[in-house]
């Protein structure tokens, strides 16, 4: 038996790959087209493990595909690849228009291809699985009700459109060719391996860096943060169980406003990594311009992955995010390698004689 993941040396990918492989004998075959977002440093502890198959290559290539999905025969094929930074959206959306719109396109026509070929319990057995996010609901106001999976689709950001564009391509071939489907939409993450250009990470290596912690508008943007291990349990969870067609959201139940998650890892640091003056790593936060049309508030309702496959996090986020930190600390060589760009000569480095 064998499982398909695309964008497996992204942050949420790497972190499913090693998970599964952890409590799994089913071999992964890892489609990633290492944009500056994949790294497979994340994955260097499963080199020579022949149940984990890398292939460098596009979604969008469907020659590629049509031809790992003849050659592999996977059960399942899981979407984790995207251009995923709402930062990056704004300033060049054609990239996210690319993958996530017509990636994924391209990576559904291949998928209903394949299974339209297999028979019996093959064909039954056969699942898609799209990992979506919370910002294609669009933004909260401070007293609504968290997003159900009935919220209607108001994405914000380039990136949350792109995002939501899939989704209904998704949702399409289920209805038109019955093609078994199963969609996450899940809120922020965060945890190991997590590429220093989002909120926890930039803030944990510039405050090591002596950097300023740059905050946006007033800091008051509510986000629902999930510790990415917990939403690969999701993941399988909902791949193991989930019913054909659905939507399942996955959250946290963890709201909280920026400039309290920045506090909290200063005050970390603070505790486990004093600063040789003593000040705290606070004192380098600075308010800088908001983001162009800034979601104010998500807020995830977990209810239905809950009641219908009693998924739970295992981790609060008090717990979760001391493991980040203590993550960040105890693998400096990780990050000089992001932030030195020598993390991208890896496949060189690491399969030059294979
Ligand atoms: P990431 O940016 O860290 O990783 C994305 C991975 O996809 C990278 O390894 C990249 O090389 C790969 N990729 C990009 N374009 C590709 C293409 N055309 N073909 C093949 N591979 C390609 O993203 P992430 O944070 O790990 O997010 C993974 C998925 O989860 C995304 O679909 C994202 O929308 C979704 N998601 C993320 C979060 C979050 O907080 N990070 C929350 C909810 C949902
Ligand atoms: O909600 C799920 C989404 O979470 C995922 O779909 C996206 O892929 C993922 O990137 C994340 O999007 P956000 O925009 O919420 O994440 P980001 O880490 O970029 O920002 C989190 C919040 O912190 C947001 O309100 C913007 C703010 N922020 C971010 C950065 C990078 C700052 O204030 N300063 C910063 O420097």
């Amino acid at each position: 038996m064998t499982i398909l993941i695309t964008g497996g040396a992204g942050f949420i990918g790497a972190n499913f790959v090693l998970d599964w492989l952890a409590q799994s004998s089913e071999a992964v075959i890892n489609l990633d087209k290492l944009t500056y977002a994949g790294n497979l440093e994340t994955l260097a502890s499963l080199q020579g493990d022949a149940r984990h198959i890398f292939v460098q290559g596009d979604i969008g290539d469907s020659a590629l595909v049509d031809g790992l999905l003849a050659r592999h025969r996977p059960r399942a094929v899981l979407n984790f690849a995207a251009e995923s930074h709402v930062d990056r959206s704004i300033h060049s959306p054609e990239d996210f228009i690319q993958t996530n719109i017509v990636g994924t396109f391209r990576l559904l026509e291949a998928v209903r291809a394949y299974w339209n070929e297999l028979e019996g319990e093959a064909k039954a057995a056969f699942r898609f699985l799209h990992v979506s996010t919370d910002e294609v609901y669009g933004s909260l106001g401070a007293a609504d009700p968290a997003f159900t999976e009935d919220h209607r689709y108001e994405p914000n950001s380039p990136y949350s459109a792109s995002k939501a564009a899939s989704d209904h391509l998704v949702r399409a071939y289920h209805h038109t060719y019955g093609l078994p489907v199963l969609t996450t939409n899940c809120s922020n993450n965060y945890g190991p391996c997590h590429f220093p250009e989002k909120l926890i990470p930039l803030m944990i290596v510039n405050a090591l860096a002596s950097k300023a912690l740059p905050v946006y508008g007033d800091g008051m943007q509510v986000r629902d943060w999930l510790y990415v291990k917990d939403h690969c349990s999701a993941i399988r969870r909902v791949l193991e169980a989930g019913r054909l067609g659905e939507v399942y959201n996955v959250g946290g139940w963890n709201e909280k406003p920026n400039i309290e998650i920045v506090n909290t890892v200063c005050a970390l640091l603070d505790e486990l990594r004093p600063k040789v003056d003593a000040r705290s790593y606070s004192t380098q936060i600075s308010y800088v311009k908001d983001r162009p049309g800034h979601d104010r508030r998500y807020a995830i309702d977990a209810g239905k992955i809950e009641r219908e496959l009693a998924w739970r996090p295992a981790e609060t986020f008090e717990s979760g995010i001391r493991k980040t930190v203590q993550w960040y600390l105890a693998n400096p060589e990780w990050v000089a390698h992001v932030q030195s760009g020598a993390y991208r000569d890896w496949v060189q480095t690491q399969y030059a004689s294979v």
